[in-house]
């Protein structure tokens, strides 16, 4: 088979692809056996479940089953829900948005292809232009979005540390430039992989930047508020129409509905829907047809509020006693983790790379995501890039409990 450049690119083997194999193939084997700590798949939360099972049976004994599967949505995505939807942020976050600024996509992921490559890449005047991460690392789903080589460009981090055993990763803006060709100022926040968030006043100063140099700022909400709101920090949610702002049914519980959702100024949403016209048709209507009763009658706040935050706080409680049960008397230091639902770890002077790491836990079964990966754009003389991994605490006990106990004998031995 003959590829054209389009082809190539997105068929070549990166790195992050085949770890996801990897995963995928221990995941398939050896269900009961491996102790697996990498991925980012939500919890299955039983509560939630129930929810959304009763949601889906109330639709099926409606008509708005029939409407939901044999009928294609607007480009836009269902009408119904983006109402909905609008109105509840207005109300929660005192916004004045419209459904015409929201538009659905085939999930988040789907999302940020369509968003970098409508405002980077090359340019009508032959120019190019990038998006900026002012903080990496940053999700490593965006590294391969870009449809040319290049598209994207990012600034090491300052690193403060707190207390003997956690650190917290700040935005560097003395050496944050944007410039000429920068496209648009992207973050996730919460961030995957460190489970950092970006504070109200760094995100202002990104904002204010934004708004200087005349380019968007795109904030990926996928674990922020309102749902699934798992953050643990007190913040601010904000949007502006310079403010692009992304959400996803996913860390709800529901990543096989594959639903997006971005918020922006009418401009970029009916662009989105051109967009969605041409490469999908219509987004996937499921997502949007569970959710929108949940939101009209507000359940959506019990179901975030007392089911999926306790949740994932209490999952983080045991993962943090077993950090201090297992490595707190290592060169370990812990990402403050303010959000999401990823434990991100610091090794500090660790004799191998993080992917020989990975590697050597694997044999012991016990599968982490090294941190390499999500370094994106940053230069591979900062040993601080090959020292930490990512750990999925949504894990029941045992298993998170198998996994610190591998690791840190793992580290032992390697000290
Ligand atoms: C920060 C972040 N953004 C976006 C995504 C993509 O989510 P989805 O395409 O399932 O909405 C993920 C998935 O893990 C993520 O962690």
């Amino acid at each position: 088979m003959k590829l054209s450049n389009f082809g190539i690119k997105f068929t070549r083997q990166s790195g992050i692809g085949q770890l996801m194999k990897d995963l995928g193939n221990a995941n398939a084997k050896s269900k009961n056996t491996i102790c697996m700590l990498g991925g980012g798949n939500p919890a299955g939360i039983p509560q939630a479940q129930t929810l959304f099972k009763r949601e889906m049976e109330l639709l099926m004994e409606s008509g708005e089953f029939q409407s939901m599967l044999g009928l294609y949505d607007g480009p836009s995505g269902e009408l119904a829900f983006r109402e909905a939807l609008s109105k509840y942020l207005n109300q929660e976050f005192n916004w004045s948005i419209e459904p015409e600024n929201i538009s659905l996509t085939n999930g988040s992921q789907n999302s940020f292809f369509y968003l970098f490559n409508l405002l980077a890449g090359e340019m009508p005047d032959g120019s190019k232009k990038k998006i900026l991460f002012p903080l990496a690392p940053e999700y490593v789903g965006y590294a391969d979005a870009g449809l040319s080589d290049d598209m994207f460009k990012s600034v090491q981090p300052k690193i403060e540390l707190h207390g003997d055993n956690q650190f917290k990763y700040r935005v560097d803006f003395e050496n944050l430039s944007v410039d000429d060709d920068t496209a648009a100022i992207c973050l996730s926040r919460p961030t995957n992989p460190t489970g950092n968030v970006v504070s109200d006043i760094e995100l202002e100063e990104l904002a204010r930047l934004a708004k200087q140099y005349q380019i968007p700022l795109i904030v990926d909400n996928a674990y922020g508020q309102p749902f699934p709101n798992v953050i643990h920090s007190q913040t601010n949610l904000h949007w502006d129409e310079n403010t692009i702002l992304c959400m996803s049914l996913s860390k709800l519980g529901l990543p096989g509905a594959r639903t997006g959702i971005v918020i922006a100024n009418k401009k970029v949403t009916e662009a989105m829907s051109a967009l969605s016209g041409i490469i999908t048709l219509a987004p996937n209507s499921v997502g949007a047809a569970l959710m929108t009763r949940l939101i009209e009658t507000g359940d959506i706040k019990c179901l975030t509020n007392d089911i999926i935050k306790p949740h994932y706080l209490d999952r983080l409680e045991v993962a943090l006693n077993l950090f201090n049960k297992y490595l707190c008397n290592l060169p370990v230091r812990l990402h403050k983790p303010e959000g999401a639902f990823f434990m991100w770890l610091w090794i500090d002077g660790l004799p191998i790379t993080s992917n020989k790491l990975y590697e050597r836990l694997k044999q012991r079964d016990v599968f982490v995501i090294p941190g390499e990966e999500f370094f994106i754009g940053i230069d591979d003389n900062w040993k601080h890039k090959s020292e930490c991994i990512r750990i999925n605490y949504a894990q029941n006990n045992d298993t998170l409990e198998q996994g610190f106990k591998a690791i840190a004998s793992e580290l032992k031995e390697l000290f």
